[in-house]
Formats: C-alpha cells, structure tokens, sequence
C-alpha cells in the first residue's frame, strides 16, 4: 500500500511538471534547467571576458601577469548591429590581426586560430563554423538595428548591467543578452519569447501587430 501511494505521488508529481512547463513556455517563462541557458563549445574558445570586459580577471597573459580584460566595444566585432538585422561574427581573418603576434606560441587554442587564419599550417581559410547560442524560429523575424537605435536613445529602457563598454551601443545590449563580457563561453539569459517581446513592445510604443514579427 504505501509502496502504491509513493507511486502514485510520482506520477502526480511528473504531471506537475510537465503542467508547469507547458504553463510556464505559454506565459513565456521557460525553466531555465529544460533549456535555454544553454553553451556550447564552440570551434575555437573564445572568451568574451579578456575581450569585452573592463574587469580585473583571473587570465594570466602571457607575460605571467594577471590581466584586465580589453573592453573591446560590442561593435567593434559585431560590426552590423546597428545598421542591420543580423548583428555579424568576425571572420577569423579578424581575430588573426591581433593574434598573429598576441598569445603564446604554445597557446593551443590561438593555434588553432592560427591554424584557421593559414598564419601558421596548411589547412587553408575554412570559415569557422560557430555554433548558434540564440535562435529564434524561422517564422519570426527580428532586426537589431530598430533596437540598439531605441535603447541607444532612450537609456531608462536598458535592463541588466555589462562588465564591458557602458555607452553607445555596446552599452544597451545587456537588455536581451545579459552580462556577456563576463561569460568565458555565451549563454542565453533572457528567454526572448514572444510574450517579453510583445510587453516591451506596447510599452515602448512599437508595433504589436502580428505581421511586425511573423512572415
Ligand atoms: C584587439 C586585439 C584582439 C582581437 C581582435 C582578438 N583578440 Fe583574442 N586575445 C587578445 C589578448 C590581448 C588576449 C590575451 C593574450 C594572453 O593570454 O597573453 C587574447 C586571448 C585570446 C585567447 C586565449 C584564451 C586563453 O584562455 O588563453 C583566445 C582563444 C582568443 N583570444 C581568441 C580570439 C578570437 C577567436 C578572436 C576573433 C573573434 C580574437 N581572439 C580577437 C586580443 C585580441
Ligand atoms: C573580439 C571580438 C568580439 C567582441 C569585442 C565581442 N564579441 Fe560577441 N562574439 C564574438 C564571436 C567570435 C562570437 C561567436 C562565438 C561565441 O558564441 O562565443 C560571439 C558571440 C556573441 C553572442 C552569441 C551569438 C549567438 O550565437 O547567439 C552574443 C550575444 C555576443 N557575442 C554579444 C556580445 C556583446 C554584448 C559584446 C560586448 C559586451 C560582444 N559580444 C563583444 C566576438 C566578439
Ligand atoms: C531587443 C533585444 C536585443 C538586443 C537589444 C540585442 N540583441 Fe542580439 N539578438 C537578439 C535576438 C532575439 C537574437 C536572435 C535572432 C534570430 O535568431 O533571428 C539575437 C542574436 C544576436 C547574435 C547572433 C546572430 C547575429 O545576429 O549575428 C549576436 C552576435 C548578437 N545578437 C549581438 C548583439 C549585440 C552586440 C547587441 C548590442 C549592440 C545586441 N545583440 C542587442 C536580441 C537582441
Ligand atoms: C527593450 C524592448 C524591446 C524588446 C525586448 C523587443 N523589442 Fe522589438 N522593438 C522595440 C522598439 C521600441 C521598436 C521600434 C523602434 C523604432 O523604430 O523606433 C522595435 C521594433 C521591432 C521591429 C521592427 C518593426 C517595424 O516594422 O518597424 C521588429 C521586427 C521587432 N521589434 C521584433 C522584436 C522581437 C521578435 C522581439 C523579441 C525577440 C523584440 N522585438 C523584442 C522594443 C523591443
Ligand atoms: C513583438 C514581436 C511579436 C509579435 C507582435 C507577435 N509575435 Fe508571435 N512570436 C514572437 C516570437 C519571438 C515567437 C517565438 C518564441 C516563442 O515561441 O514565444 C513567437 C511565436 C509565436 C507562435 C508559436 C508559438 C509556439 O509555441 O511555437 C505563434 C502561434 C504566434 N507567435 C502567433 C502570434 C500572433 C497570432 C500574433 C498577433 C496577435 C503574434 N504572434 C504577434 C514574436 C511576436
């Protein structure tokens, strides 16, 4: 008997579960453990830490000093963001501009860069094949431009804080990206589902007609 109500209790409590996740991806919530906090190992490490942030880091250079990361701008890789819908990834021929002389020689990582770029090795200039963190299905349609230009201008509308740049463009991106300077590998953090598109919409005075967002 007791062994039947504990099974019981099992299947009510798995019932829970998929209740709340139907319940929760309608309003728009998903549990972040069922999926979209979500990295990758990508092709090549790329940490956005030394990059993007302005912080002190636990990175020992190459010199064997602790470094601060570079506080690179946001645009200043993901050069299309506002100007078009696609915010862009540099091809590596970019990163190879530093790193042609920057890290270790015995760096496996910016060997494998290097590698990539034909600085060193035979393989040629393969594009590299970066796994997608943020995806929205192909019956939506989102542009950045719109947005950094908004927020941009209207800084009261910008939501989370960034380790990196704080002004201009590279300053508004926190809103649906998080903190991304201070991610050694990118997650997403904002469930960007349809429901926070929608509110952000009508509160700012932009269209919530169906055919603004869906082909
Ligand atoms: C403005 C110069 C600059 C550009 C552009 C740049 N990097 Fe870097 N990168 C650095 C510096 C500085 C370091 C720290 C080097 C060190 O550890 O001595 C670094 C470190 C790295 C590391 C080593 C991380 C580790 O844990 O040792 C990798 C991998 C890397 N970069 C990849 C990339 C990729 C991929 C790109 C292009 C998307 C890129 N970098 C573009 C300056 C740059
Ligand atoms: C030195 C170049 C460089 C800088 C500076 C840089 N990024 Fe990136 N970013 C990359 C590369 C390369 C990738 C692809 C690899 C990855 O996902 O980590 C990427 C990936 C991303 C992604 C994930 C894209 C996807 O697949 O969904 C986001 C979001 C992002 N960057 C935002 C930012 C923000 C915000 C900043 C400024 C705080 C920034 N990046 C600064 C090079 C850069
Ligand atoms: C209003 C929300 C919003 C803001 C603000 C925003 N993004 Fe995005 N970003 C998204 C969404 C949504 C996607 C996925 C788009 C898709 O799948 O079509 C995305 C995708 C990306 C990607 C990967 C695909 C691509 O477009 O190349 C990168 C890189 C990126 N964003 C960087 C940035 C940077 C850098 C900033 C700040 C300058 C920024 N984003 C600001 C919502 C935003
Ligand atoms: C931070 C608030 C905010 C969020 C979050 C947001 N948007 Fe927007 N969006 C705006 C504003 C404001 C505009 C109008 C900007 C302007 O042109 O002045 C806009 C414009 C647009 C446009 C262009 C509409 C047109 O025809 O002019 C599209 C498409 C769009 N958003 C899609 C999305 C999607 C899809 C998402 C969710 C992934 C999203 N937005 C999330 C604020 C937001
Ligand atoms: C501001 C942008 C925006 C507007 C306006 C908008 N949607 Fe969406 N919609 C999205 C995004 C983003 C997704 C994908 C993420 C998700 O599933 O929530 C989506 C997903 C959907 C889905 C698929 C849901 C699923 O579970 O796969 C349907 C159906 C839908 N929208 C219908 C509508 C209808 C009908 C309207 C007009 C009343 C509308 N949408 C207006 C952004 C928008």
């Amino acid at each position: 008997m007791p062994v039947l109500a504990i099974g019981g209790l099992g299947v009510v409590a798995v019932i829970g579960a998929v209740a709340a996740f139907i319940i929760t991806a309608w309003i728009g919530q998903p549990v972040p453990v069922l999926g979209f906090e979500q990295t990758y190992d990508q092709p090549i490490d790329f940490p956005h830490t030394i990059h993007a942030s302005l912080e002190q880091l636990d990175h020992v250079a190459a010199d064997g000093s602790r470094m601060e990361g570079l506080g690179l701008d946001c645009t200043f890789c993901h050069r299309t963001v506002t100007t078009q819908a696609n915010a862009g990834v540099p091809p590596v021929s970019f990163c190879a501009t530093c790193h042609q002389v920057i890290g270790a020689a015995d760096n496996e990582q910016i060997n494998i860069l290097r590698d990539a770029a034909d600085i060193i090795g035979d393989d040629g200039t393969e594009p590299v094949d970066w796994k997608r963190v943020h995806r929205l299905p192909d019956h939506v349609r989102f542009v950045h431009e719109p947005h950094i230009r908004y927020l941009t201008a209207n800084p009261s509308e910008v939501k989370n804080s960034t380790d990196g740049v704080k002004t201009g463009p590279s300053g508004v991106c926190s809103t649906c990206h998080g903190n991304v300077a201070a991610m050694e590998q990118v997650a997403q953090v904002e469930p960007l589902k349809m429901g926070q598109c929608v509110d952000c919409h009508r509160d700012n005075g932009a269209p919530t007609d169906c055919a603004a967002c869906h082909y």
